[in-house]
């Protein structure tokens, strides 16, 4: 076996933490801007500590909102991974293939956004994106986050449970699941050019995945509004699933009794299916899930079932964990 273990893995996650370093830094950037002298001052700061990043992030008008308090059930049994790597490491095809994306992403616009509530819905409804944050109840939660790819991260989202967002689009009894969408917009996103990809991405749940306490929307990073590179300004995360079923920059729910068909579904039927649960026993057709690379860490460790998140979800799939069809 070429996995691992490290004493590392075991750190305390209350000592791996960098929540109070982001904190401390946020004050610090208030504090700066407080008086044209002290703005002087702090510019200079900034540049100096390369804290460019972070000052872009609070020109975001849903900034206030952050950090949200953290969601204590969720519990990571690894240190979180290193905020640049989360936001220097992406999947987004809309802006390329590499995982460098980063900089084409940070051109796409994201005020104003609107959010379509549509299909099997009491009353259809469209939303706009700064009304929609302030009426959910936003929190923090520490997920473990498995791509498909065989790489893992640990990362501290923001945003709000999927079921608030569910009950306030109130879908009909008979809808049986939510069918996503990200973005379209060409101009900026120079893959949509490419007429060979099913655009706009699209992604699928069933309605009780989706209201299950682990769906999440996702609206922000490390007690910050949401990078564009990794889906601002709203992106599903469902950590027991492979991540790309966690679609990005969504602009679209719709609520319907027909299982949706996925981009990558579309793509590649054979090796990205509807349920795509993170499951070690059920190797990929060209490699093994067996394992995963901890980005930044340097370990490869054992992937779990569910991605360790079979407490809560394992009831969502009755029948033979082993069966594939829940995988691919
Ligand atoms: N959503 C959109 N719209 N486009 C994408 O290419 N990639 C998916 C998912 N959501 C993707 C997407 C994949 S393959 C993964 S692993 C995750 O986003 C990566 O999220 P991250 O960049 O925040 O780690």
């Amino acid at each position: 076996m070429l996995t691992k273990r490290k004493r590392g893995w075991e750190m305390p996650e209350s000592r791996a933490t960098p929540e109070d370093a982001f904190r401390r830094r946020r004050e610090l950037i208030k504090g700066l801007a407080a008086g044209p002298i002290l703005a002087a001052s702090g510019a200079a700061l900034l540049a100096g500590a390369g804290e460019a990043a972070a000052a872009k992030a609070d020109a975001d008008p849903s900034a206030g909102l952050y950090p949200a308090g953290r969601n204590e059930r969720f519990k990571l049994d690894r240190p979180l991974t290193d905020e640049k790597m989360v936001t220097t490491y992406n999947n987004f095809y809309e802006f390329g293939s590499s995982k460098n994306i980063w900089r084409a992403a940070r051109d796409l616009p994201i005020r104003p956004w609107q959010v379509r509530l549509t299909g099997m819905v009491e009353k259809e409804q469209t939303v706009d994106i700064d009304t929609l944050l302030k009426r959910m109840p936003l929190e923090e939660r520490l997920y473990r986050h498995r791509c498909v790819e065989a790489w893992s991260m640990a990362v501290p989202w923001s945003g709000f449970p999927m079921k608030a967002l569910v009950e306030f689009a109130r879908p009909l009894a008979s809808a049986k699941y939510v069918r996503m969408e990200t973005f379209m917009n060409p101009a900026v996103a120079g893959r949509q050019r490419q007429p060979w990809f099913p655009w706009p991405y699209v992604e699928g749940l069933t309605i009780e995945e989706a209201t299950n306490e682990l769906a999440f929307i996702g609206t922000g990073l490390y007690g910050k509004p949401m990078p564009k590179a990794n889906g601002a300004p709203i992106r599903l995360v469902t950590p027991w699933k492979y991540g790309f079923k966690s679609v990005k920059s969504l602009v679209l729910f719709e609520f319907t009794d027909k299982k949706p068909v996925s981009f990558w579904e579309t793509l590649q039927g054979s090796e990205y299916g509807f349920w795509a649960n993170v499951n070690p026993n059920v190797a990929h057709p060209r490699w093994s899930q067996a394992s995963e690379r901890v980005l930044g860490a340097g370990d490869t460790v054992p992937t779990l079932i569910y991605n360790g998140y079979g407490e809560f979800v394992a009831h969502l799939y009755p029948s033979d964990p082993k069966e594939r069809t829940y995988f691919y």
